[in-house]
């Protein structure tokens, strides 16, 4: 791919423009996009204008820039992680019908839990996640869990940085991190109380597709008073049918 001045590839620019839009920032103007980028003015109009023809990136009646309908067609289209998401949304609406509070789908993803799928009842308590957006690996029942599973380069680079503390009761210590990890693996699940957030505990089970390797975590998140038990239940019983589905010829 041809390079600019600078150096940088097309494709490293055009990957950097996509990637100043976050969960909380959807709409974004030409200008901001190309700081956010760290592209001359001219380039980021030029390459907004094309990605806006290509509707990769769409304007709103006001000019600003969002991402196209068009993106999330082609990046959702035959992936991986659509398959997953359509074989435990049945069973995620199974979870949140009966437990009632956040129920969740995450893989991981670059280092961190990246969240397919979020279902909540209106009156479900406190949660962080959102859809398409990702939480840290020692921090989310999620991200313990998909840890716990993951290869150990994976741990290792992980269990080798400084780790956030986000509440008091968030795991930051190497060993003591190293030894909850070994506890999800001899239990097959784990429980978080208030590791994210003061006032949630995270549950959350493994899901295999077939093999071994962990693909995906389920979870709920609770109110951190609420009793375990029962979404604990719930979610071992929906990533049995969620697996089930997956398998192949089933
Ligand atoms: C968790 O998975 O542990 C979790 C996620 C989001 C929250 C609270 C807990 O808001």
């Amino acid at each position: 791919m041809a390079n600019s001045p600078s150096g940088d590839s097309m494709t490293d620019r055009l990957v950097r423009v996509l990637e100043t839009f976050t969960p909380t920032r959807t709409v974004q103007t030409t200008a901001d996009i190309g700081r956010r980028a760290d592209l001359p003015r001219s380039s980021a109009h030029r390459i907004v204008s094309e990605l806006v023809v290509s509707g990769l990136l769409e304007r709103d009646e006001t000019n600003g820039v969002r991402i196209g309908m068009r993106l999330w067609e082609l990046a959702t289209r035959s992936s991986d992680a659509l398959r997953l998401r359509q074989a435990a949304l049945p069973l995620m609406e199974r979870v949140q019908t009966r437990i009632r509070e956040h129920t969740q789908l995450a893989i991981l993803e670059q280092d961190e839990a990246l969240f397919l799928e979020r279902l909540s009842a209106p009156r479900s308590g406190a949660n962080v996640t959102r859809i398409a957006g990702r939480l840290p690996l020692h921090a989310s029942s999620s991200g313990l869990l998909l840890l716990a599973y993951a290869d150990a380069d994976t741990r290792g680079r992980v269990l080798a940085r400084p780790l956030q503390r986000l509440t008091p009761d968030t795991i930051v210590e190497p060993d003591a991190l190293r030894r909850k990890l070994d506890e999800i693996r001899i239990l097959g699940h784990v429980v978080a109380p208030g590791y994210i957030e003061d006032v949630s505990t995270g549950v959350a089970v493994p899901i295999r597709a077939g093999g071994p390797r962990v693909v995906a975590a389920l979870s709920v998140v609770l109110p951190r008073e609420n009793d375990t038990e029962p979404a604990l239940r719930e979610l071992l019983s929906a990533a049995r049918d969620i697996e089930r589905s997956l398998r192949p010829h089933s």
